[in-house]
């Protein structure tokens, strides 16, 4: 079969054209040509492989293109990059070659297309859809990918152990495609990435957050978070999730799994929203439970504080992981840290209960209510029902509290300035007990959200505090 469709946009005949011209060979090669065979969208990011020098044919093409786009040359690599109509198209020398055992560096030599295929990561992304006149559009397939692409299944073309040995980053890469493409990780592959996990110490936090992220961003990330702990993989990324693992009895009483209860949480929220960092939440909301778990024999087990707990060691993960310690990961705390709230308004929803709620959440109530919603993973049906309904109820109560008392991004109605002003003092510690009993009074409901009536208590506290008013 022919797949010239692929090949309609101009920048490939352009290309074709260019070659020709440098007389060389090259193909469109990698996750562009996978994830047209998937039908799935991605036209936007395109390899190019030359047999030859891929800056040269980049920089032809950038001639023969109208606008004559910059082309950016990565000297040490080999390669060469363009922008055109919005896609970013990256060339290559078809090369050979071997990794030394400490870095992902490898030592490159010139080969053929077919060498080139042999030391790219998985089957699937080794298709090359040739750019040349004489066979413009034919699909070159030695490691039959096409057929794993059908069947699902995430093979590599060399020896398994050599492939992620070579470049360990393919061992996230295999679960995360495993993840996205819902496909499975063929029986060898999966015992290299096993035997093989300890070198992806070598590997940038930077890139396997990447690979992380795209996992977190699928339909069903528990699949990769499954692989992630069974290779052993997690155990290095996330240990706070591995700690969460097991079920302890004692006298009887037993606790739920909370590693498997966190994916069932985090599958759930992937239904809901596609927001990765409350997809984060999700994933982290219980890790303070492993450092604070005990047994009380009154009791049963407890976790308290683990909200608490959790929130702090958000902090610590982001840097290890080196991630951003930015607005979004005070959002993925907070999210943590709120995260019984709402479950605790679920058994008795009261208003003042609800403006609390609003008040401490903010602009990420709603936020809120989605992550408490998807921890509700009990498989009895009518605790699941009365969970959900209590939920709709405090979602409705949200409403009402909010058009009510405007309490989302709550702005005392009397000011510091109009106490010390009414009360002639200075800055002191009365205003904000003054403030203080303002604020509590309208979370419970007391006196409505409005100046006058806020004005009216800051007379009658700033009485009982002793104070007197300037005329
Ligand atoms: N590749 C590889 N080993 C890696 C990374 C990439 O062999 N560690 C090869 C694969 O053939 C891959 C191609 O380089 O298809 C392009 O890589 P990249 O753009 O990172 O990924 P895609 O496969 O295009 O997929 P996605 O866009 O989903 O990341």
């Amino acid at each position: 079969m022919n797949h010239k469709q692929a090949l309609k946009h101009n920048i490939f005949s352009v290309i074709s054209q260019s070659a020709e011209e440098l007389q060389l060979d090259c193909y469109a090669i990698g996750g562009f040509v996978r994830d047209y065979l998937l039908e799935r969208s991605n036209a936007k990011d395109i390899d190019i492989v030359a047999v030859g020098s891929g800056i040269d044919l980049a920089q032809q093409v950038s001639k023969n293109l109208p606008n004559q786009p910059k082309v950016q040359i990565f000297k040490t690599y080999g390669t060469a990059m363009l922008r055109y109509d919005d896609i970013e198209i990256e060339f290559v020398g078809a090369r050979k070659e071997s990794y030394n055992e400490d870095s992902r560096n490898p030592i490159v030599e010139n080969g053929n297309l077919e060498d080139d295929q042999n030391r790219r990561d998985f089957t699937i992304n080794a298709l090359a859809l040739s750019l040349n006149s004489s066979n413009f559009g034919e699909l070159l397939d030695p490691f039959n990918g096409l057929e794993d692409l059908d069947n699902g299944v995430i093979r590599t073309p060399l020896d398994p152990d050599i492939t992620y040995s070579d470049d360990p980053l393919r061992m996230m890469r295999a679960i995360r495609f495993a993840t996205q493409l819902n496909f499975k990780i063929e029986d060898n592959s999966l015992k290299a990435i096993t035997a093989n996990k300890d070198r992806i110490k070598i590997i940038s936090k930077e890139r396997i957050v990447t690979e992380l992220h795209k996992i977190i961003e699928s339909d069903q990330p528990s699949i990769g978070f499954k692989l992630l702990e069974k290779t052993g993989l997690l155990d290095y990324i996330l240990p706070e999730l591995i700690a969460l693992k097991g079920i302890d009895e004692i006298e009887g009483q037993r606790h739920k799994d909370n590693f498997y209860h966190t994916l069932e949480v985090v599958d759930n929220i992937a239904k809901t929203t596609d927001n990765l960092w409350l997809r984060w939440a999700a994933l982290l909301h219980d890790i303070g439970k492993a450092p604070t778990k005990k047994f009380h024999k009154k009791i049963g087990w407890t976790f308290h504080a683990h909200e608490f707990v959790g929130s702090k060691m958000v902090y610590k993960l982001f840097k290890r992981l080196k991630m951003p310690l930015n607005d979004k990961m005070k959002f993925v705390q907070k999210m943590v840290l709120m995260s019984s709230r709402p479950i605790v308004l679920a058994t008795e929803v009261t208003d003042s209960a609800v403006r609390r709620l609003v008040f401490d959440a903010g602009d990420h109530v709603d936020d809120l209510m989605i992550l408490c919603e998807a921890d509700i993973t009990t498989k009895n049906p009518k605790k699941f029902k009365k969970y959900h309904n209590n939920f709709k109820l405090v979602r409705e109560k949200i409403v009402e509290v909010e058009e009510r008392d405007r309490i989302r991004n709550f702005q005392p109605p009397v000011t510091g300035e109009e106490i010390m002003k009414t009360f002639n003092l200075q800055p002191s510690k009365e205003i904000g007990i003054i403030k203080e009993a303002i604020k509590e009074a309208i979370l419970e409901g007391e006196i409505p959200n409005e100046h006058d009536a806020a004005f009216e208590l800051m007379l009658k506290k700033g009485k009982a505090l002793g104070l007197t008013i300037d005329d």
